[in-house]
């Protein structure tokens, strides 16, 4: 989709969105305004977050079809923002329509807030239709170019140097987590990040699974070996700071499907499960914002790359795995395998890059659904400094955070009678325990976060930013957390 920041309205042909905080609607001012307010009052349209009308009323000698948005009488900017690019394209991205003109005149919004419109508009754009080979043509995209005016001066240098590099990053995530299993498994995974990383600078590694258990990755290994499809270690690496300065890492969870092993799902449901790589699709499309706007940061990330299948050279529920930490894990439950995962990937990002602070995402659990639901992922950190950082990014961002405790007690849910530790603990507090057995992998003196985000990849209702399906989560929360924190 283009996106254009002329000084004012263009001509010809377009649909003209009027955004509305509450009744507050400037953009208006300029229409033949007697039978404007009418239509609206016959729609009950009051400017509240959400609601849309629309009329078709001259417009300097034209008809043309003018969408009101709403976007709330009480929202700052940057929330405006957020509904009114994705309120736009959410009303017209199939109306026919082919050019969006989204006039923002007399709302005061600065460069960023107009940026962050088209930074909604392009969100909330995405599809994936690759696979749809019978869709008439009422059903396809019309939209191909918004043209946002009245915004404050710069908005398109802050659409170039930041917000398009977010959605170029958003949108990698999403084709990730979208792409069924079959098509989308590690090897074809680090395909699809070095083809989307080629020319940014982006550094692209992969390590296969001979190389892991040279270095001993039992724990990752072991949710692998059930599968026919090799596993990998990807690398992601971006050096835009300081030179020689240590890197912040980021890990994901990247299981290309997960039936559970033999501890086998129930088969309702399921097909969900190709979308538990959603932490690892966070951190690739995160990676690959940072490096196409230049972020002035070190950054590693590491996604673990595996199949968890069923099979007759799959582990056994009671096996017991040597990690690359040298800790042993006896693993009582086949399916809470993104920990396995976990594991290894952060004792090898600590060996080989010695980060001070790591960050891990990962759909990890179905208890955090039951505590948060699909509004927040939660927050597990027992450094109140990174917490900090991260809800506030989290909040700035959209894609929000909440804490969630860490504790003792807790921990010595998961000692085992055989090994170090087990995979599981009992099913009370399990988001819990499950970031309790990934810290027992942290080293001292690291500053670590675990996001699970189960209830976010994913999401089955359309937001401002998204349609029903793969939500970009993580991606505008690392670019943040990144922005206000590393590079300064
Ligand atoms: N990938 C699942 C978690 C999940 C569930 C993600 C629903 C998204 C939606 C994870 O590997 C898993 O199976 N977790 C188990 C852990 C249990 C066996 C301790 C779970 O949550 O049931
Ligand atoms: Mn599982
Ligand atoms: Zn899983």
């Amino acid at each position: 989709m283009q996106i254009e920041f002329p000084a004012s309205r263009p001509s010809g042909d377009y649909a003209l969105v009027i955004p509305a905080l509450g009744s507050n609607r400037p953009a208006a001012a300029a229409l033949s305004a007697a039978n404007v307010d009418a239509a609206l009052r016959a729609q009950r349209f009051d400017g509240d977050s959400g609601s849309t009308a629309e009329v078709f009323a001259d417009d300097g000698g034209t008809v043309r079809r003018i969408v009101f948005v709403g976007a709330g009488g009480g929202s700052t900017p940057p929330e405006a923002a957020e509904k009114i690019g994705g309120g736009a394209i959410a009303k017209l991205l199939t109306s026919g329509e082919t050019h969006v003109v989204i006039d923002l005149s007399g709302l005061n919004f600065d460069a960023d807030a107009a940026a962050r419109v088209a930074l909604s508009a392009s969100l909330r754009a995405w599809r994936y239709d690759r696979y749809r080979t019978k869709l008439k043509d009422k059903q396809k995209p019309t939209v191909a170019k918004v043209t946002i005016v009245g915004g404050g001066e710069g908005a398109k240098a802050r659409w170039d140097d930041r917000w398009s590099a977010v959605a170029e990053g958003a949108s990698l995530t999403r084709e990730l987590v979208t792409e069924p299993a079959n098509i989308i498994y590690p090897e074809t995974f680090v395909e699809r990040v070095r083809a989307a990383a080629e020319g940014t600078g982006l550094e692209v590694e992969a390590l296969d699974g001979a190389a892991m258990a040279k270095l001993g990755m039992g724990a990752l290994l072991g949710v692998a070996q059930g599968s026919v499809r090799d596993a990998r270690l990807l690398v992601l690496r971006w050096n835009g700071g300081a030179e020689g300065e240590t890197p912040v890492a980021f890990v994901g969870k990247g299981v290309t499907f997960d039936t559970g092993g033999i501890s086998i799902k129930p088969a309702a449901g399921m097909e969900a499960m190709k979308w538990d790589m959603g932490g690892a699709g966070g951190v690739a499309g995160a990676m690959l914002a940072l490096a196409k706007r230049k972020a002035k940061a070190n950054i590693v990330a590491i996604c673990g790359l595996v199949e968890n299948m069923p099979d007759g050279n799959a582990q056994r529920p009671g096996d017991v795995v040597t990690s690359m930490s040298g800790q042993t894990i006896e693993v009582i439950n086949t399916d809470a395998e993104g920990r396995l995962v976990l594991a290894d990937a952060i004792t090898y990002v600590q060996r080989t890059y010695k980060p001070k602070t790591i960050i891990d995402f990962a759909t990890l659990t179905g208890a955090i659904l039951i505590s948060l639901g699909h509004e927040y992922a939660g927050l597990f950190s027992p450094d109140d400094g990174l917490a900090n950082k991260l809800t506030k990014a989290g909040a700035t961002s959209g894609d929000k955070l909440w804490r969630m405790p860490l504790g003792e007690p807790f921990d010595r849910l998961i000692d085992s009678p055989i090994a170090d530790m087990k995979n599981v603990g009992p099913r009370e507090g399990g988001s819990i325990t499950a970031a309790q057995f990934i810290k027992r992998f942290v080293d001292d003196g690291v500053a670590w976060a675990h996001v699970d985000m189960a209830g976010k990849a994913w999401a089955d209702k359309a937001s401002d930013t998204y349609d029903k399906g793969a939500t970009g989560f993580a991606v505008r929360l690392l670019d943040q957390f990144v922005a206000d924190n590393l590079e300064r």
